[in-house]
């Protein structure tokens, strides 16, 4: 690493939520700057946000358009190295799309774009340019995640045979969309969300998380949605039926209507031998149970921990590390590959561990399937991509 990585946004102003969550966790590691940005679909508030920022007012834009454009005129040593985005659903694609094709690496937000299609279009970019494009599934970015797929990787458990993910959320158990929350009203409304709304915002989470730590393939659903809150345009709860390529059975929950939860994802994976549980709201503890043993708790930051734990954990055991760290981590590896690649090296596996284009594709096949599932008069569908 010879520099740091310059970094620009789309989306993320002062009118937004996750955008400041990037910005933290993109800078913990003091590995990247922030040298421009289309902060916003409001030109002043780009400034605003532009200038709240302290970022050189000529690289605040109006819209992304210009932003790549100008910044691909930029001498090389200047000119932005990723793009992060950070819209709504229906604005993922096309920023995405023009910064690979002008040669930019990108962060984006899940879901990945709108539609299937156009999450395969960012794959055969990313594979064309062979440029790196970071997905952020933040949940797998915990140490304790990370412990939790070394341990199934190793076997400890045995062959995994069952699966429960759950991720309840309570905050829109009202009709909030029509009382001026700015993030329930695009999330809510299918031009601006895509054809689901919880399963697609959160569900998304948890498919993937199943998906990261057991190294399972989804292969059959069955799924029931359900829009609980009246007057509401897409699904605000959900469950699904799952099979893995192994044979593994599972259960996915999703639901926004789980009044009084906050962030509750939840995952508990049974081997033949084990079984082990990780609570997004306790994130620095591991709940492992063998068969015949003591329960067990593991614990962020110890020295029996897998490399992968370590390598993601920036603080000694019992000083809490927590969802900006998480994001953190995607960001460091992130960037630990993208600088390897620059300075003309091979990013090792722990650079590369982080969400990934195919994840990309693989949640949009998971919104499509879904719905599909949901709207069939069949038991079970199979899972297409
Ligand atoms: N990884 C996570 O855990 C996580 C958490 C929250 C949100 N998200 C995702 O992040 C994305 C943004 O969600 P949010 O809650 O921050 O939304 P938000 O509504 O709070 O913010 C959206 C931002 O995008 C800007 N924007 C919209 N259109 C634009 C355009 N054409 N050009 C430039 N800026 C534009 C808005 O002005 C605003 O600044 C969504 O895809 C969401 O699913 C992910």
């Amino acid at each position: 690493m010879k520099r740091k990585l310059r970094m620009g946004m789309v989306g993320g102003g002062i009118d937004a939520f996750i955008g400041s969550v990037h910005r933290i966790a993109a800078r913990m590691d003091g590995l990247v700057e922030l040298v421009c940005g289309a902060f916003s679909v409001n030109p002043e508030i780009s400034k605003e946000s532009g200038e709240a920022l302290f970022v050189d007012p000529s690289r605040v834009y109006s819209t992304y358009q210009e932003m790549i454009e100008k910044e691909s005129q930029l001498p090389e040593d200047v000119r932005m190295d990723f793009v992060t985005i950070v819209t709504p659903n229906f604005v993922h694609f096309d920023p995405a799309r023009l910064a690979l094709e002008n040669g930019f690496n990108v962060v984006i937000e899940k879901p990945m774009t709108f539609t299937l299609e156009e999450a395969k279009q960012l794959k055969d970019l990313v594979e064309k340019t062979g440029l790196t494009l970071a997905l952020t599934h933040t949940y797998s970015g915990y140490p304790m995640v990370k412990q939790a797929k070394a341990m199934v990787k190793e076997n400890k458990l045995g062959k995994i045979r069952k699966v429960i993910v759950e991720y309840p959320q309570g905050w829109l158990s009202r009709l909030s969309e029509r009382e001026g929350n700015a993030q329930a009203a695009w999330r809510t409304d299918p031009k601006r969300s895509g054809k689901s709304g919880a399963m697609g915002d959160i569900g998304t989470h948890a498919a993937h998380l199943a998906e990261y730590i057991t190294g399972l393939k989804i292969v059959d659903i069955c799924a029931d949605l359900n829009t609980l809150v009246e007057g509401r345009l897409l699904d605000d709860d959900g469950n699904v039926l799952i099979r893995f390529d192994n044979g593994a059975n599972g259960v996915l929950i999703a639901s926004q209507i789980a009044a009084g939860e906050e962030n509750a994802i939840r995952i508990r994976i049974y081997g033949e031998e084990g079984g082990l549980e990780w609570i997004q709201e306790e994130p620095n503890s591991l709940y492992v149970n063998l068969l015949d043993q003591p329960k067990q708790i593991y614990r962020t930051g110890n020295a029996y921990l897998s490399n992968a734990a370590k390598h993601n954990t920036r603080i000694p055991a019992g000083h809490p590390e927590g969802l900006l760290e998480a994001f953190g981590n995607i960001y460091r590896n992130f960037v630990l590959t993208v600088s390897a690649k620059l300075n003309g090296e091979t990013p090792t596996p722990e650079m590369l561990d982080f969400p990934t284009v195919e994840d990309g594709v693989r949640g949009m096949a998971f919104i499509d399937n879904v719905v599909a599932s949901n709207a069939s008069n069949e038991k079970w569908t199979k899972f297409v991509v």
